[in-house]
């Protein structure tokens, strides 16, 4: 077996936006991968992370009135909960701000600064605030617009330390020339090596015009440049430049996934500033292709963003990993719609894989008690099965060696559908009545066949592949296994199978349809973030009394069972209030909090009870949740809220 190690990495994720599907995407590429590799007994290093610095968050943190690293503690969570919810097993998890990258940044700057890779100038030019980048007039839209995004351009004059990568033209086209795979797919290789033949300018990498970066050495009135912080994680994961051993097992191994806006900085700037570091350039970048949703381009505006959070809520984590893996050739672009997601499940989860499985232990029940047992003489077509499962298994390893993952899918596909094909060519049913002794052998090759699937399907869906090997009576988790370990022929005679709920439950598709209608209605009825209530004064809101106050004593309003009666302190006074708080709340977790109520509005009686204010809670738009607004520490009962 192969054992060489393998280091895979994401690109780290700017934190001014919400994890969405095509930052799930390239992650869960990157998981897969990772899996694979473990199960084939090599060492793997899997990181992704948070590209925390620079203009474009410094901006979004302002508009929200927080500073940026607030706003960047807030989403890193957001994203480490989706990774934590679509089963991600990384082994690391960088943030720019975090100490040892600083570290690392510091080091490469100064050691290329001493070695007259980088020198001071002056920079003027059009910059594209959104995009952090300059564009060259020759690229600027119609009003000196950015040719990406169509913002406005706005005109820089800077001092700037520059990276001198011009010197790397010739020594970056060498190692290009002599490792053609550095670069996947192909048409990205050929894209780059052309814009590196058409001559590679200086680049500026630091800012005066922002504070929020990692200082220049010795010159902090500037910052580095977020793009030169960003790709140096992938040394500082890899434990350059004073953890040899990690370094030295990792780096010549590493691959980069990214998607394919950003592989000029992976393929160009990226490798020169390594080769300027004496360092080796990355031994491959895949750059995969592109969701649109439903046709259209994901954006805010549009209010067309797929949120994974959502999606895995609705058809579980193991069908979305399947369906982005599955849908599109990785490197080409796709289009993520939900009925293409809905019929994958049905068809190719739903039917060919479950089936198989729960046909095979049908049968094993019926006719063996759930017992597994011996094989018996097997005869050439049990033979056939065998070879191909090996054969599958070997395209699998090629397919996934090249990131192929629809490839590798499609081959495990083929597999459990001949597997089917199998069932009825055998018709153990009939072998069963008959008191055949072939059904020994066809129940045996269909067993060891599911656990062959099980192994090969671990890496993609994980929590589908253990609940097939717990089904299987097997012990432990196939994600932890080694493939090397069940080779065909491992046939655990004398094991329990324990059947248990299909896998993938058919949907109905008019069920479907109709839910998701009342989805999309529901959507609508939302507010826009961006459209609230009439703007207020200060006078008006100061009209409004909040005031905290202890609960003293909670009582269910007879026949309302959505009220609740509230005894409450004021200090001052005590008072009660009637409030729709019952389903979310025991009286017993309301009793003694102090909570805000509005204290000067009209007295209203519900269902014959006065209530006198209105308590402050905060409810999710689908009206399902519910939590009270409370206070972080206590305070003198009826205290004025500003
Ligand atoms: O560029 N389809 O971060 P970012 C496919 N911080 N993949 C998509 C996608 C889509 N519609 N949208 C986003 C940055 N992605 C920098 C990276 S690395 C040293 C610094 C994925 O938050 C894809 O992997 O804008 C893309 O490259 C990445 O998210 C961009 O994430
Ligand atoms: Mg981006």
């Amino acid at each position: 077996m192969n054992r060489e190690p393998f280091y895979i990495t994401t690109p780290i994720y700017y934190v001014n936006d919400v994890p969405h599907i095509g930052h799930a995407y390239t992650t869960i590429a990157a998981d897969v991968s990772a899996r694979f590799h473990r199960m084939m007994g090599q060492p793997v290093l899997f990181a992704t992370g948070t590209d925390e610095h620079g203009q474009k968050i410094q901006q979004a943190a302002e508009s929200r009135g927080l500073t940026a690293q607030q706003l960047a503690d807030q989403t890193v969570e957001n994203f480490k909960k989706l990774w934590e919810v679509l089963g991600i097993s990384n082994d690391d998890f960088i943030r720019t701000t975090e100490e040892r990258h600083f570290k690392v940044v510091t080091a490469v700057f100064e050691k290329l600064l001493a070695q007259g890779d980088v020198y001071k100038g002056t920079y003027e030019g059009w910059y594209c605030v959104p995009c952090e980048t300059y564009v060259p007039e020759a690229q600027m839209g119609e009003g000196k617009t950015c040719p990406d995004c169509k913002r406005p351009l706005e005109k820089m004059t800077e001092e700037s330390y520059f990276f001198r990568m011009s010197r790397y033209q010739e020594p970056l086209l060498r190692f290009y020339e002599e490792n053609p795979d550095a670069i996947l797919p192909r048409t990205r290789y050929n894209e780059i090596v052309s814009f590196i033949r058409s001559g590679l300018k200086d680049q500026s990498i630091s800012r005066t015009t922002l504070k929020w970066g990692i200082p220049v050495p010795g010159d902090d009135r500037h910052v580095i440049y977020v793009w030169f912080d960003a790709l140096i994680n992938y040394l500082t994961v890899c434990g350059y430049p004073d953890e040899e051993a990690k370094w030295k097992q990792y780096w010549p191994y590493v691959r980069h996934l990214v998607g394919k806006d950003i592989i000029r900085f992976h393929c160009v700037v990226w490798p020169a500033m390594l080769l300027a570091l004496g360092v080796n350039p990355p031994r491959q970048v895949f750059s995969h292709g592109w969701w649109t949703v439903e046709g259209e381009k994901m954006s805010k505006s549009r209010g067309n963003v797929v949120d994974p959070f959502e999606m895995v809520n609705l058809y579980g984590k193991d069908a979305f990993r399947y369906f982005l893996l599955r849908e599109v050739p990785f490197g080409l672009d796709g289009d993520f719609s939900e009925s293409a997601l809905v019929k994958r499940i049905n068809s190719d989860l739903a039917n060919d894989l479950g089936n198989l499985l729960n046909r095979t232990l049908q049968m094993i029940e019926r006719f063996k008690g759930c017992t597994v047992t011996a094989c018996g003489p097997v005869d050439p077509l049990d033979l056939e099965m065998a070879r191909l499962a090996s054969s599958t298994f070997e395209t699998v390893r090629a397919r996934m060696s090249e990131f192929a993952f629809d490839e590798a899918l499609k081959a495990i596909w083929s597999f459990i559908s001949r597997m089917n094909k199998y069932i009825d060519e055998t018709a153990p049913w009939k072998l069963g009545k008959e008191n055949d002794p072939r059904l020994d052998s066809v129940l045996g090759t269909l067993y060891q066949a599911l656990i062959q699937i099980a192994l090969m399907v671990a890496p993609f869906m994980p929590e589908t592949a253990c609940r097939m090997w717990n089904q299987l009576g097997l012990a432990g988790d196939p994600a932890n296994a080694l493939f090397e370990d069940y080779p065909w022929g491992f046939l655990p005679e004398g094991t329990t199978i324990r059947r248990d709920e299909v896998l993938f439950p058919r949907i109905d598709l008019k069920a479907w349809e109709e839910a998701r209608a009342e989805r999309e209605a529901k959507r609508n009825l939302l507010p826009d973030p961006g459209e609230h209530e009439a703007e207020v004064g200060v006078e008006e809101f100061r009209k409004i009394e909040l005031r905290t106050a202890r609960v003293l004593s909670v009582e269910p309003v007879p026949n309302a069972s959505k009220l609740y009666k509230l005894n409450l302190d004021l200090g001052y006074e005590r008072r009660t209030i009637v409030s729709g708080i019952r389903e979310f709340y025991e009286p017993a977790e309301l009793v003694g909090r102090d909570i805000i109520v509005i204290c000067n509005l009209k007295p209203a009686k519900l269902r014959g009870v006065v209530s006198n204010g209105m308590l402050l809670a905060a409810e999710s738009p689908d009206g399902k949740e519910l939590a009270l607004l409370t206070l972080d520490r206590p305070i003198t009962p009826g205290s004025r809220i500003h």
